[in-house]
């Protein structure tokens, strides 16, 4: 189960009431399909989870695309591709989240410790996630009190499916913990979307990476 899912998983075994959002995979329940792509699929997946599931009061930005796309061969609309996808569906996903929220809200973005520590041959993935952390500091400021945002920074939690025995073993030797689990994350988003005075904070959750 890969991160996204198991948050949703784990919220919904606390007691959150938590609709989910699926690009190509359908099969969990209230879950809801978009291209994150499409700034308007975003605005209206917003509206269609408002209007079926009643108001938000927290949302998680974890939806991402990941590949390999070494600078001198990553194309423009590949570039284009990982900013639409990885970025600007956060920001049109907050527009959204913002208009229809009545009471306290909270977001969560979910980052990469890689990308803080130098991640070659991913410019487009590291230049998004990183400016995610601009977007977070940007509402912080202009959207309190009402609103807290936050951000967690995984490390070596999943494999991408395409990784061979050898690149695994070299990333774990990279990491003084090892892997991590999707729960360690799941954990560090409840403590994040939970607690009343954290925002701004983007928490690593890397095992020393
Ligand atoms: N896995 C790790 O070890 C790791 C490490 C550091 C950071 N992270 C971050 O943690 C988050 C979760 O990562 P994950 O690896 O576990 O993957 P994940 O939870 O499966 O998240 C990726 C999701 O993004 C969706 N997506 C891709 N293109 C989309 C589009 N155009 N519109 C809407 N949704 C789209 C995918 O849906 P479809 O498959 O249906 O397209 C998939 O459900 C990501 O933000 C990732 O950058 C993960």
């Amino acid at each position: 189960m890969r991160v996204g899912l198991a948050m949703s998983a784990f919220f919904e075994a606390l007691g959150a009431r938590v609709s989910r959002h699926h690009h190509a995979q359908p099969g969990a329940p209230n879950s809801f399909q978009a291209d994150l792509g499409q700034a308007e699929e975003c605005h209206s997946l917003v509206a269609e989870v408002v209007r079926e599931r009643g108001p938000l009061s927290m949302l998680i930005h974890n939806a991402s695309i990941f590949s390999a796309t070494p600078i001198e061969s990553c194309r423009p609309k590949d570039w284009d591709r990982f900013l639409k996808i990885n970025l600007a569906s956060t920001r049109a996903l907050t527009d959204a989240f913002l208009v229809q929220l009545t009471g306290p809200g909270a977001l969560l973005f979910v980052i990469d410790s890689f990308v803080e520590h130098g991640l070659p041959h991913h410019a487009p993935y590291a230049t998004a996630k990183t400016a995610q952390l601009g977007l977070m500091e940007a509402l912080v400021k202009e959207h309190g009190p009402r609103l807290r945002v936050n951000a967690v920074s995984p490390g070596l939690i999943l494999f991408p499916p395409d990784y061979s025995a050898v690149k695994k073993q070299r990333l774990i030797n990279k990491v003084p913990l090892g892997m991590g689990a999707p729960q360690d994350i799941c954990e560090a988003a409840k403590f994040l979307l939970a607690n009343r005075y954290c925002n701004g904070i983007c928490l690593p959750v890397n095992g020393g990476l």
